[in-house]
């Protein structure tokens, strides 16, 4: 099967993020590789970088699995690091106080489209 080659954009119909919902990507930006993920949280959507600030892991040790049991925010899974899904700011957990980095996202239609910072 051939991959579809990583590009500075990303984009998917909006339609397939519903709330609550989590979707992974990756930007090739001027040759740098840059793992994403964008996060529906009641309706309003962004996208964050998915390196946890704390040791630089990705958030999601089981693939997409960034929400917490109760749906309110996200979570590292290598040390429990939480995360306001909206802001990005990290509440609780080892790098509080801290921050996810954002990835400009913007809606083009029916699509939303997340390109390199
Ligand atoms: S790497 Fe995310 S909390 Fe430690």
């Amino acid at each position: 099967m051939r991959r579809m080659a990583d590009s500075a954009e990303w984009r998917c119909a909006a339609a397939d993020l519903a709330p609550g919902r989590t979707l992974k990507f990756r930007l090739d930006c001027g040759g740098r590789r840059l793992n994403g993920f964008v996060v529906n949280h009641d309706g309003e959507v962004r996208a964050w970088v998915n390196r946890c600030p704390h040791v630089g892991t990705p958030l999601d040790l089981w693939p997409n699995e960034f929400y917490t049991d109760d749906g309110r925010d996200l979570i590292c899974s290598t040390h429990g690091a939480i995360f306001e899904p909206l802001t990005g700011h990290c509440t609780v957990g080892p790098c509080a106080g801290d921050a996810l980095r954002a990835l400009p996202l913007r809606r083009e239609g029916d699509a939303l489209v997340v390109s390199c910072p």
